[in-house]
C-alpha cells in the first residue's frame, strides 16, 4: 500500500484526537504531532496533507510564527489547512479527498495484512513473549501476533487473584482453546495476596501489585528459555506527542508495565492505533465481542476496589457481588450504554439482622457512571428497581454483605474508581 500519511500539528487543541479519529474513520492514516516539530523530522514523515489544530486562547506564543514557517516548508509538498473548531466533517473530507487526494484506503483488514507482514519481518524465526493480562489490548495483540508468527509466540498469564469472577478460565478458554495458543497460566494468587496484607495506602498497592508482577514475569519467563520478543499493547494515546496532554491524579502505570533494562525487543504491533481501532482489530482477527468490547478494567484489579487493606474475604466480597451487577446489569440490557460500572468494598462495617438474628458485616457500594473519555464522569441513573434487585440478591447470595449503597458522585470530585 502506498504510503499516505495526514499530519496533525496540534497548535494547542483540546479536540486534537477527535480531528484524528474522524480522518481514520474516513479511510485516512494520520498521525499527531505538537506544532513545534523539527523540520527534518516534518520531511522524513513525507505528509500528503497536514491540518492546523488549536485554539488562539490556549495557543503558545510562537504558534503564528510556527505555523508560518510550516507553510513556507510545505509549499511544495503537502495541501496545509488550517482548522480551528468550526470546521464540520464534510469541509474536513473535502480537504482531505479533493484538495489533497487521499485515497481513503486504510481499513482494519488493510491494517492486519500490513501489520502480520511486518511483524513476519521483525521476528523472523525467533521465539515471542506475550503477557496476556485478558484485557483489550493485550487480547489483540496476541491475536495479531498469532496470526502472524503462531507457535512461535507463547503467552504467559499471571493471576495476581484480583481478577473478576470467571476471566482466569475465561483466558484459557478464548487463547488456549479456541485460538490453540501456547499459553502458560500461572497462578501467583497466594503470592500477591500475602504481599499486599495490611497495606492501605492505594499507590502503595499499586506498586506492589506492578512490581510483584514483574518479578513472577522475570522468574517464570527464565524458565522458558530464550525468548528474543516481547509483545507490549502499547496504544496511540498512550505515545502521542502533543502540546495538551493533560496531568494524570494517580499512577495508572499498567500492571504488565515491564521495566526498563529488560533484555528483550519489544514487539509494538497497536502503537498506532485508537481504542475504538484497537477493538475493530480484535474483531476482524475473530476475538469474541464481549471481550472485545468490554469495559475498561484496571490493571490492579479488585485491589483497588477495596478500599484500604486488602484481604481475601473483602476479594470475594467483590468479587461476588459485581459478578451480581454485572449479570443484572446484562440481564437489563444496559451493558452498552454504561461506561463502567463495579462494586467496592468500602471497609466499613454495620448492624444489621438476618433471618432475626442480628449481624455486624461489611457494605458494599455499587458505582455506574456515563464518561467519554474517563477524564469526566456522570452518574448512570440507574432505574430503582434494578437498584433493589441487585442490592437484595447482594445481600441473599454474599455472605458477609448486609448492607448495598449507591455510589452518586460524579468525577470530579469523585475519581471513578474509589482509590
Ligand atoms: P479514575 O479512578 O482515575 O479512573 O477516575 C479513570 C479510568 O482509569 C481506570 N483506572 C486504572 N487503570 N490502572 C489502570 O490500568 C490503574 O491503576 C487505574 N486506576 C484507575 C479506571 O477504571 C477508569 O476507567
Amino acid at each position: 500500500m502506498e504510503k499516505e500519511l495526514l499530519l496533525i500539528l496540534d497548535f494547542g487543541a483540546h479536540n486534537n484526537q477527535q480531528v484524528a479519529k474522524m480522518a481514520r474513520e474516513a479511510g485516512v492514516y494520520c498521525e499527531v504531532k505538537p506544532y513545534n516539530i523539527s523540520e527534518e523530522e516534518l520531511n522524513a514523515l513525507e505528509p500528503k496533507g497536514i491540518v492546523f489544530i488549536g485554539e488562539e486562547e490556549t495557543a503558545e506564543k510562537d504558534a503564528g510564527a510556527a505555523a508560518e514557517r510550516i507553510k513556507k516548508s510545505a509549499v511544495h509538498g503537502p495541501r496545509v489547512m488550517e482548522l480551528g473548531n468550526q470546521k464540520t466533517e464534510e469541509e474536513v473530507k473535502k480537504f482531505l479527498f479533493d484538495d489533497c487526494g487521499f485515497s481513503g484506503s486504510w481499513t482494519t483488514e488493510a491494517f492486519i495484512s500490513d501489520m502480520v507482514e511486518q511483524i513476519r519481518a521483525q521476528v523472523g524465526d525467533r521465539k515471542v513473549l506475550c503477557a496476556l493480562s485478558g484485557g483489550v489490548d493485550s487480547s489483540v495483540c496476541a491475536a495479531l501476533v498469532h496470526k502472524a508468527v503462531g507457535d512461535q509466540l507463547t503467552c504467559m498469564f499471571v493471576n495476581h487473584g484480583l481478577m473478576r469472577k470467571g476471566e482466569p478460565e475465561m483466558v484459557a478458554d478464548i487463547f488456549g482453546k479456541q485460538f490453540n495458543m501456547k499459553l502458560i497460566s500461572i497462578d501467583a494468587v497466594d503470592r500477591f495476596l500475602d504481599k499486599l496484607a495490611g497495606v492501605d495506602d492505594p499507590e502503595r498497592k499499586r506498586k506492589i501489585i506492578g512490581e510483584e508482577f514483574i518479578r513472577v514475569f522475570e522468574e517464570e519467563s527464565a524458565k522458558l528459555g530464550k525468548m528474543d520478543y516481547l509483545v507490549q499493547g502499547t496504544i496511540y494515546p498512550d505515545i502521542i506527542e502533543s502540546v495538551s496532554n493533560k496531568g494524570v491524579v494517580k499512577s495508572h502505570h499498567n500492571v504488565g508495565g515491564l521495566p526498563e533494562d529488560i533484555d528483550f525487543e519489544l514487539v509494538e504491533p497497536l502503537k498506532w492505533l485508537f481504542k475504538d481501532e484497537v477493538r475493530k482489530v480484535g474483531e476482524a482477527l475473530g476475538l469474541p465481542h464481549e471481550q472485545v468490547w468490554r469495559q475498561p478494567f484496571p490493571g490492579p484489579g479488585l485491589g483497588v476496589r477495596v478500599v484500604g487493606a486488602i484481604t481475601r474475604q473483602k476479594v470475594e466480597y467483590v468479587r461476588e457481588s459485581d459478578a451480581i451487577l454485572r449479570e443484572e446489569i446484562k440481564n437489563a440490557g444496559l451493558e452498552k450504554s454504561i461506561w463502567q460500572y463495579f462494586t467496592v468494598c468500602p471497609g466499613c462495617r454495620s448492624v444489621g439482622v438476618k433471618d432475626g438474628k442480628r449481624t455486624y458485616e461489611e457494605a458494599i457500594s455499587i458505582r455506574a457512571i456515563l464518561s467519554s473519555d474517563a477524564m469526566t464522569a456522570d452518574v448512570a441513573e440507574l432505574p430503582y428497581p434494578l437498584l433493589n434487585k441487585i442490592a437484595c440478591r447482594i445481600v441473599a447470595e454474599v455472605d458477609g454483605v448486609n448492607r448495598v449503597m449507591y455510589d452518586v458522585t460524579p468525577k470530579p470530585p469523585a475519581t471513578i474508581e474509589w482509590e
